[in-house]
C-alpha cells in the first residue's frame, strides 16, 4: 500500500520520465487571475500559457497543486464531513501539454500510469467522452482496448470542462473506477450514477477553446492538455479504501484529534473529526499563503472554515482551543511536500489559537442569546431569520451552528430570512472584494512580452544604462512616437530602473536621447516581466527604436535602498523581540519612509519598539557588508532564509544577508537572511540611523510599524531637538531642565486658577471694585434681593457665585449678570428654597433676559439662567427682576 506522499512522488516522477517539467504548486491565492478567489485546479497557474499570452521554457509540465474549493464558484464547504469525497482543501495531480501532445498521448500517458505503474485492475475501469468526440472514443478503444460499453458518451457539461465563466476550456474525458457491487450506484450516464459505486478518478481535458465572454469562444492557438486527478481519491483507491477520509493522511490527522479530545471518531462524532481534519488543512495552507481570518474577501471564507471546525471541536467537548494542537501532525504529514507549511508553522499556530480563543468567547455569549430567544418555543417552532443572522453576524455563528444547537429541541430556523439578511451582507463583502487585480486582462503587455521578451533588469549593479525603446503606449494603445507633453508608458529592452515589487516602490529618473528628455515617475512590472516606465515627455520626440540613456534618480534610490535594508533589520529585530510568529504581511518601501506590517495579535509596547530600534541600530553600527546570492529556493530555505508566505519564487532566488548576529540562535550567523528581489545598501552603515515612529493596528492581528532612516531620521530628530531648545529658550532653562520646569509651571498654573476663582468669588460677594455686597441688597416686595452686575467673571462661574450669594443672604433672591468684553450679557437668578413656592427663578430670569434683549432662558425654580446681547441694559435687567419679585 502506498502512502499519499509516495503516490504524489510517483505521479510526478512518472511524468518527469516522460519529458515533463515538474513545476511546484502555485499559491492558493492566484497571482494571474482577477476572477478567481482561490486556486481551484492545476491549470490555474498555466492559464495564460494555454491562451498563448505567456511563454514558458517547457511545453510539458506536471504538478501537484494545492486547491481550495470554498467560497466563490466551486463551494464544497457545506458537504464536508458528511460525505466520502468532499474537501475544502485537496491536491490535484495534473499533467499539461502546451501545444505539445494532444488526445492520443494524453490518453496513453494516463492509461499506462494507472494500469501499469499504479497497477489498477483494468477491468474495473471505464471512461466517458463528450458525446460528439468520436476521436477520443476511438482512441480509448485503440489504446486501452476498452469495449464500447465501457466508453460512455456524455452530452452534458459534465464532459465539457471550464475553469470559470471565462478562460481556457474544452471537451473532457473522465476515467471511472468501479468500487464493486457491494456499493450502490450505476455507471456514469445511468439513472443511478449519483451512487457511490463508480467514482471518477481522473479528468483529461482536451483544451481547445478560450471562452472570452459568455457569447464568444475562440480556438486556442494550439490544442493543449490539462488533466486533474484528486490525490485523495487515487490514494483511497490504491489503499483499498472507498472513503477518502480513510487514507493514511486523514487517518493520521483524525488520530490526532481523537487523542487530543479523547473522543472516538464513531457515530455522531465521526463527522466532527472529519470536518476538523479537512478544515485544518485548508486553514493551515491558506494562512501559509498569506490569508488571515477577517470579515471580507478571502479572509472571510477562511474565518468560516475555521469557525466551522471550531464548532465541531466544541461539539466534541474540547474545553480549550484544539486546532493549533493538531498542526504538528499536519506538518509531519505534508510539510515535506509543502515546505511553506513548515516555514509558516508558528504563524499558523498563533492564528488558529487566537481565532479559537476569540470564537470561544462569542460562542458562549451567542449560545446564551440563542437560549433566551428560544426560551418560550416548543417543538416545531421556528427561529426568525433576523436573530439567526444576528448570531451569525455579531457572534460569529455560522447558520449550521445555530441549526445544530436547536435541532435537538425540534426547532428550525427561517433560512430564507437568514439568507436574505446574509445576501445583504454578502453584497457588501463582494463590493469590498477586489480580486487579485493582476494584469491578465491587460493583453497589451503580454503582447509586448511575446514580441520582445521580458525586460532585462540591470539595476542591482548600475543606476545608469543604455537601452532601446521597444514599445510606447499612450492612452492604452501602442504608438510609434510621442512628443513633448505626452503622458506615456515606455518599454525598453533593458533598464536600471527598479519596477515596483516586494513593497519597494518603482524608481524615478530620466530617459534621454538626442534632444529628447522624458521624466519617469514610476516603474511597474506587467505581463510577467515587462518593466513599464510611467513617464511624461518633457521635450523632443521619442520614437520606438531609439537608443536611449536611462538614469535613475540616485538620491531617491539611495533612500529606497536604506529603507529597504532597514525593513529587513526591523523584521528580524521584531522576530527576536516578539517571537518567530511575526511574519511580514506587507510593506511599503518609499524614499521618504518605510512601512512594515506584521502578524502580531496585540499592540507593540513603547518599550518593545525601543528594543527593536536599538537592535536594528546595533547592526547599522556594525557597518557589515550586505551580501546578495542567487540560490535555489531549497538551498535558501535550508540556510534559514525568510521567505514571504504565498509568494511564488522562480527556480533561482536572490538571498539578501546582512549583519552579524550577536545573541541567541543568531549568534555567529548572519543576522538577517531573506529571499528578496529588492535593492539594498552595500553596508549596513549606509542606512545611517533607524528611527521607529509608531506602531498602529491595520486589521485583526496585523500591526503596522512606520520608521525613518538616514537623513530623514536625522532631520526628524533635529526638528524634535530644535523644538526642545526653543521651549527651553522660552522657559529660560537648560534643555535638560525643560521637563521639570514645565511641571512646576503646570503646578503654579493650577494654584493660580484656584486663587483666581477665590478672588472672583470675593469680588462677587464681598465687594471690592464693584462695591459692597450689603449695599446691593434691596427689598423687593418684602423679599431680600441681592442684585449685581459683574465684570471679569466667566459666564460658567455665575451659577457657583449665585449659590454663594444665596447662602450669604439666607432667604431671598440673587441675580448676577456677567457682561463680557463684546457687550453680551449672561444672567443667573437664584431663589432660596424657602421662597420657590412664591417665585420661580425661571420666571424671573425671563424678565431679565427680555430686558437684555434676549429670549427667555431656562432652569429650575431655584436656579435659572439666560443671556442677551445688550449688556448695557444690565441695571434695567436687575430692576426688572426686582419688579417681577414684587409682583
Ligand atoms: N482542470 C480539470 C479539472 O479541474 C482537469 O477537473
Amino acid at each position: 500500500m502506498s502512502g499519499v506522499n509516495e503516490i504524489r512522488s510517483a505521479f510526478l516522477d512518472y511524468f518527469k520520465k516522460n519529458g515533463h517539467e515538474v513545476v511546484s504548486s502555485s499559491p492558493l491565492v492566484p497571482r494571474n487571475d482577477p476572477t478567481l478567489m482561490f486556486t481551484n485546479a492545476g491549470m490555474v497557474q498555466f492559464k495564460n500559457v494555454f491562451t498563448g499570452l505567456e511563454q514558458r521554457p517547457y511545453s510539458r509540465a506536471a504538478t501537484a497543486q494545492k486547491c481550495v474549493r470554498a467560497g466563490g464558484k466551486h463551494n464544497d464547504l457545506d458537504n464536508v464531513g458528511y460525505t466520502a469525497r468532499h474537501h475544502t482543501f485537496f491536491e490535484m495531480l495534473g499533467n499539461f501539454s502546451f501545444g505539445d501532445y494532444f488526445k492520443e498521448n494524453a490518453i496513453e500517458l494516463a492509461w499506462n500510469l494507472i494500469t501499469k505503474e499504479f497497477g489498477i485492475d483494468r477491468n474495473r475501469l471505464m471512461v466517458t467522452v463528450y458525446h460528439t468526440d468520436d476521436e477520443a472514443f476511438d482512441l480509448w478503444k485503440k489504446i486501452a482496448g476498452l469495449p464500447d460499453e465501457k466508453i460512455v458518451r456524455i452530452p452534458t457539461s459534465d464532459n465539457f470542462w471550464a475553469m470559470g465563466d471565462t478562460g481556457p476550456c474544452g471537451p473532457c474525458s473522465e476515467i471511472f473506477y468501479d468500487h464493486g457491487d457491494h456499493i450502490w450506484g450505476g455507471p456514469p450516464g445511468s439513472p443511478d450514477e449519483d451512487g457511490d459505486r463508480f467514482i471518477e478518478i481522473w479528468n483529461l481535458v482536451f483544451m481547445q477553446y478560450e471562452q472570452v465572454t459568455k457569447e464568444q469562444r475562440l480556438d486556442l492557438p494550439r490544442p493543449s492538455i490539462d488533466t486533474g486527478m484528486g490525490l485523495e481519491r487515487i490514494a483511497a483507491l490504491l489503499q483499498g479504501k472507498h472513503d477518502n477520509y480513510d487514507i493514511d493522511l486523514f487517518s493520521a490527522l483524525i488520530a490526532a484529534s481523537v487523542a487530543a479530545t479523547g473522543v472516538e471518531a464513531e457515530g455522531k462524532n465521526r463527522a466532527s473529526h472529519r470536518v476538523i481534519a479537512d478544515h485544518l488543512r485548508s486553514s493551515a495552507f491558506l494562512i501559509a499563503d498569506g490569508v488571515l481570518p477577517s470579515n471580507e474577501g478571502r479572509g472571510y471564507v477562511l474565518r468560516r472554515i475555521m469557525r466551522r471546525a471550531m464548532r465541531h471541536a466544541q461539539l466534541l467537548g474540547a474545553q480549550d482551543p484544539l486546532m493549533y494542537k493538531l498542526l504538528p501532525s499536519l506538518v509531519r504529514e505534508m510539510g515535506q511536500a509543502y515546505p511553506e507549511l513548515v516555514r509558516a508553522e508558528a504563524l499558523i499556530s498563533e492564528t488558529l489559537k487566537l481565532e479559537e480563543t476569540r470564537f470561544r468567547k462569542t460562542l458562549e455569549r451567542g449560545l446564551g442569546l440563542l437560549s433566551d430567544a428560544t426560551a418560550d418555543m416548543v417543538e416545531g417552532g421556528e427561529l426568525d431569520g433576523e436573530t439567526a443572522f444576528k448570531l451569525y453576524d455579531t457572534y460569529g455563528f455560522p447558520l449550521d451552528l445555530t441549526q445544530d444547537a436547536l435541532r435537538a429541541r425540534g426547532i428550525s430556523v427561517d433560512t430564507d430570512g437568514f439568507s436574505a439578511a446574509m445576501e445583504r451582507q454578502k453584497a457588501e463583502a463582494r463590493a469590498n472584494w477586489a480580486g487579485s487585480g493582476e494584469a491578465a486582462t491587460e493583453t497589451i503587455w503580454f503582447e509586448i512580452k511575446d514580441k520582445h521578451g521580458a525586460t532585462e533588469f540591470l539595476g542591482y549593479d548600475t543606476e545608469t544604462a543604455e537601452g532601446v525603446v521597444q514599445a510606447i503606449v499612450k492612452d492604452g494603445a501602442a504608438v510609434d512616437s510621442v512628443k513633448a507633453g505626452d503622458e506615456v508608458q515606455i518599454v525598453v529592452n533593458q533598464t536600471p530602473f527598479y519596477g515596483e515589487s516586494g513593497g519597494q516602490m518603482g524608481d524615478a529618473g530620466i530617459i534621454s536621447h538626442d534632444g529628447v528628455k522624458v521624466s519617469v515617475r514610476d516603474v511597474q512590472k506587467k505581463g510577467e516581466g515587462v518593466f513599464v516606465h510611467v513617464a511624461k515627455v518633457a521635450s523632443g520626440t521619442l520614437k520606438v527604436g531609439d537608443a536611449v540613456q536611462l538614469e535613475v534618480d540616485h538620491a531617491r534610490r539611495g533612500q529606497l535602498r536604506a529603507n529597504h535594508s532597514a525593513t529587513h533589520l526591523i523584521h528580524e529585530a521584531l522576530r527576536e523581540t516578539l517571537g518567530t510568529h511575526v511574519a511580514q504581511k506587507g510593506s511599503l518601501v518609499a524614499p521618504e519612509r518605510l512601512r512594515f506590517d506584521i502578524s502580531h495579535p496585540k499592540p507593540i509596547s513603547a518599550e518593545e519598539l525601543a528594543v527593536v530600534e536599538d537592535m536594528a541600530n546595533e547592526i547599522v553600527l556594525q557597518n557589515a557588508p550586505v551580501t546578495t546570492r542567487l540560490m535555489t529556493v531549497d538551498d535558501a530555505i535550508a540556510e534559514g532564509a525568510m521567505a514571504l508566505f504565498g509568494e511564488k519564487y522562480g527556480d533561482e532566488v536572490r538571498v539578501v544577508s546582512m549583519g552579524n548576529g550577536v545573541r541567541g540562535s543568531k549568534a555567529g550567523k548572519s543576522y538577517s537572511v531573506e529571499l528578496c528581489g529588492g535593492t539594498h545598501v552595500r553596508s549596513t552603515g549606509d542606512i545611517g540611523l533607524v528611527h521607529i515612529l509608531s506602531d498602529s493596528a491595520v486589521g485583526a492581528g496585523v500591526r503596522r510599524i512606520e520608521a525613518l532612516t538616514g537623513n530623514a531620521a536625522r532631520e526628524y530628530l533635529d526638528q524634535q531637538d530644535e523644538r526642545v531648545k526653543s521651549i527651553a529658550g522660552l522657559l529660560k532653562v537648560q534643555p535638560a531642565d525643560v521637563l521639570g520646569r514645565i511641571e512646576t509651571l503646570l503646578d503654579e498654573r493650577r494654584k493660580l486658577e484656584r486663587e483666581l476663582n477665590e478672588a472672583r468669588k470675593q469680588l462677587a460677594l464681598g465687594g471690592g471694585a464693584g462695591g459692597n455686597a450689603a449695599s446691593d441688597i434691596r427689598d423687593a416686595g418684602g423679599v431680600k434681593y441681592l442684585a449685581r452686575t459683574l465684570t471679569g467673571v466667566e459666564p460658567r462661574d455665575l451659577k457657583g457665585l449665585v449659590d454663594e450669594g444665596k447662602k450669604s443672604i439666607g432667604s431671598g433672591v440673587v441675580t448676577f449678570i456677567a457682561v463680557a468684553d463684546d457687550g453680551k450679557a449672561s444672567v443667573v437668578v437664584g431663589v432660596t428654597d424657602d421662597l420657590t413656592g412664591k417665585v420661580s427663578a425661571v420666571d424671573l430670569v425671563r424678565a431679565a433676559s427680555e430686558a437684555l434683549g434676549g429670549k427667555g432662558g431656562g432652569g429650575r425654580p431655584d436656579m435659572a439662567q439666560a443671556g442677551g446681547p445688550d449688556g448695557a441694559k444690565a441695571d434695567a435687567a436687575l430692576d426688572a427682576v426686582g419688579a417681577a419679585i414684587a409682583g
